[in-house]
């Protein structure tokens, strides 16, 4: 059986883990998290663990403003970074085996088996234990978080004695009593509101969200079926406990199962709260396991019928692109708009799970392709939403006139960032977002959407971007000062192309989709003027003469765009020049001597080639390619998938492959050695782009959906699903020939080079 360095198995469908080694405890409760969407958590045990373990339960969109920790307070800072907070442990299960407590920490395991089943979102956990009192014992626990009943949660616990007839005494539990591992000041962030007999129901001190979180059990014990009424309660605040104890023989199996209900104030009022969450756990326990799981199974085989990858011949790359689908899939399904995709999704603290241009530049693809407009128009709509609390945020640093500089970080529209070289000045953000709605509108065709909302933002980004740049007197063009690119190894520098291009781009699209509202839509054009005082003449005139005027930073001898002023006059190394001892640099290298290195953390100069591929011919983003990528060093997880992208596009596909492979199991190989604090989730969207923009060749071209596909030398065949306009395409390419098959309405693209029909429910196929 092959396995890799964490001795997890490579299967194409399932997370595997064949023994208990405590010092991937950690890592392995990021791995194998679950989430539906709306809620998730890390892969903790149902039973009280004492050995290192982060314990994680996440609602999405519930979250505790944490007081700045600064050294340096700066004008401008904001009060607070949010984090959706850890949140009641609603899955334990206190187990006594003749009195002693079942502590992995303290008990000789025999066997361990632990599999993520990612085709259905399952969790399960076998394994044998010696106890300090010589009962051996089985156990199984199997767990999963139903996609169609999203405010529910399920745990089967199964013990049975082996060599030994034992007492077993089973305590479900939920424990509210909990905090978070990186609160600034130590404050416990949750306050009790209410604890009954089955449910307790927690606030969140400041920002006021509540949530109650229920239990109903059963114990299945030879004929006996018992339920909660029939446990001894010992509930106490905080705390829903019931136990139950039976007298087991030898392979006598005494089964557990608990249905939790879990609810927010997001979804429902505070004082219907408590027994909102127990109606879910009993109409979880009335459905039953088997039908929650039958349910489950056909969730998510609906989900995955539109969005699978296949990869033949390399069966750790399978795993691993599932790997970044499935997690996709688990933290964002788009049916709610406060909900949005933090880095690390619901497997841990870091980043505080808010949100980040990440979404924009590399989530929206995915979910755009793969879930539908629908779902990706619920992320545009979350930055709609937060429009006027963007524009406050631009105000507060002295911006007038309705520009909107939306945050680096946030929650609810707020900016959260407290680094002034991120929060003032990596302000590209604002393109990404107002990109995101034209890469939405490319993608689906709802020019409707600038209408209904995208307008107002484009508008009010293009205002920010016109006050922010300066007229230079001694250059006689517009330059952009003070910034910091998503190259974070550089900061407060002058002219960086990739900001200034972006700003030029979202100031013309902006203009442009004015004109297109006002001709198409004259009522909601009429309505936008008046409610954002937009006067198009004039505020489009000054874009113009902006854009035409702006100074952008080329070197004519190397034929490439200079990253920043000043650029070329830092000693020019290679990443490969480096030591591997050196890397990677943030760890190693004084702060100031990365500022002063020519090293990229990531994409940058790149990053605009990637997103306005059309505007530059092949030799152009060859030359860039060919300069900037050696002297990337990578050191954030989005930064191979834009370069792989590129270099397949390029035609490059060892490098592209090279760069795939940093990418595609960054986590299940844990790459970075950290992904004991949670899986990068919002660069697993990366990875997809890589195989599906880079080895597929998919693009919008012209207005034209297009493939290309290129297969790198170590796969046979690779065949993936987006959704378009309402149809299913799958695409399917070998060595041979390149196949696409349709389930919907005809259409026509391009494909390897050429244009062609494919007909409804038809299929179309290029012999290479
Ligand atoms: C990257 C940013 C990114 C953030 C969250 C940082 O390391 O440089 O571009 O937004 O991580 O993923």
């Amino acid at each position: 059986m092959q396995t890799n360095r964490l001795n997890l198995t490579i299967d194409a469908w399932k997370i595997v883990e064949r023994d208990f080694d405590p010092a991937r405890v950690l890592s392995s409760e990021s791995l194998f998290a679950l989430g539906n969407g709306v809620m998730g958590g890390r892969a903790n045990f149902e039973e009280p663990y004492s050995g290192a373990t982060l314990q994680g339960n996440y609602l999405g969109g519930v979250y505790y403003p944490d007081k700045t920790r600064v050294g340096w307070w700066k004008n401008g800072y904001p009060e607070y970074f949010a984090k959706v907070l850890n949140a009641a442990f609603w899955i334990g299960v206190e187990v006594q085996v003749d009195g002693e407590p079942l502590d992995l920490a303290r008990v000789e395991v025999l066997d361990f088996y632990r599999e993520l089943d990612m085709r259905r979102s399952v969790l399960t956990r076998r394994m044998r234990v010696r106890m300090r009192n010589g009962a051996e014992v089985a156990v199984e626990a199997v767990r999963f978080l139903p996609l169609s009943r999203r405010e529910a949660g399920v745990v089967r616990y199964a013990v049975t004695p082996l060599n030994r007839a034992v007492e077993v005494s089973l305590t479900p539990f939920i424990d509210a009593d909990v905090r978070n591992a990186d609160a600034n000041y130590d404050e416990k962030f949750w306050e009790p509101v209410l604890t009954e007999d089955d449910v307790t129901q927690s606030r969140t001190r400041k920002s006021g969200f509540e949530a109650a979180w229920a239990q109903s059990v059963t114990l299945d014990f030879g004929a006996e079926h018992l339920t909660t009424a029939d446990f001894a309660c010992e509930t106490r605040p905080e705390q829903v406990r019931h136990r139950v104890t039976r007298r087991c023989e030898p392979e006598q199996t005494v089964t557990l199962t608990k249905y939790a209900g879990i609810c927010s104030s997001l979804n429902h009022a505070p004082e219907e709260l408590a027994a909102a969450a127990r109606s879910v756990a009993a109409e979880a326990r009335r459905a039953g396991f088997a039908t929650l799981l039958r349910e489950q199974e056909a969730a998510w085989a609906a989900r995955w019928h539109g969005c699978d990858i296949t990869i033949g011949g390399d069966a750790a790359a399978q795993q691993g692109i599932r790997f970044c689908i499935f997690m996709l899939l688990q933290t964002y399904t788009g049916v709610d708009t406060r909900l949005n995709i933090g880095p690390k999704g619901f497997t841990g603290e870091k980043y505080g799970g808010v949100t980040y241009w990440d979404t924009e530049a590399y989530c929206l693809p995915f979910y755009l392709a793969t879930a539908g407009a629908a779902v990706a128009r619920e992320l545009l709509l979350y930055r709609y939403n937060q429009l006027d609390k963007a524009i406050e945020n631009a105000a507060k640093l002295g911006f007038g006139g309705g520009a909107a500089l939306y945050p680096m970080v946030t929650i609810n529209g707020e900016e959260c960032h407290n680094e002034w070289e991120i929060t003032f000045e990596e302000i590209h953000r604002n393109g990404a977002i107002a990109y995101a709605i034209y890469n939405y509108i490319r993608y689906t065709g709802d020019e409707g959407y600038l209408a209904e909302a995208g307008l107002e933002v484009l508008l009010s980004i293009a205002r920010f971007w016109a006050q922010r740049i300066t007229w230079s007197e001694a250059r006689q063009r517009y330059v952009m000062l003070g910034v910091t690119g998503p190259n974070e190894y550089e900061n407060n520098v002058n002219n960086n192309w990739y900001t200034s291009y972006i700003a030029c781009w979202s100031m013309r699209y902006a203009a442009q989709a004015a004109a297109w509202v006002r001709e198409h839509r004259p009522e909601d054009y009429a309505r936008i003027c008046a409610r954002r005082k937009f006067d198009e003449a004039s505020e489009t005139e000054q874009w113009q003469r902006i854009v035409e005027g702006m100074y952008l930073g080329e070197d004519r001898e190397l034929g490439i765009f200079l990253q920043q002023d000043g650029y070329l006059d830092k000693e020019q190394r290679l990443a490969s020049d480096l030591d591997p001892s050196e890397r990677p640099l943030n760890q190693k290298w004084s702060w100031d001597r990365i500022l002063r290195s020519c090293f990229i953390k990531q994409a940058d100069v790149l990053q605009g080639l990637y997103f306005f591929g059309d505007d530059f011919d092949r030799e152009t983003v060859c030359r860039n390619f060919d300069f900037y990528e050696p002297r990337t060093v990578h050191e954030s997880s989005l930064s191979p998938c834009v370069h792989a992208i590129l270099a397949a596009r390029l035609g490059k596909m060892e490098k592209a492959y090279e760069l795939y492979l940093r990418t595609s199991r960054l986590d299940l190989d844990d790459y970075n050695r950290e992904v004991a604090e949670g899986c990068h989730v919002t660069s697993m969207a990366g990875t997809w782009l890589s195989v599906v923009e880079g080895f597929g060749g998919m693009r919008m071209s012209g207005g034209v959906l297009t493939f290309d596909p290129q297969l790198p030398a170590a796969w046979e065949s690779l065949g993936f699903r987006v959704n378009f306009r309402g149809r299913v395409l799958t695409v399917r390419v070998t060595r041979e020939r390149v196949e696409v098959e349709n389930e919907g309405p005809g259409m026509e693209l391009r494909l390897c080079g050429a244009l062609r029909r494919l007909e409804t429910d038809g299929r179309l196929i290029v012999e290479l």
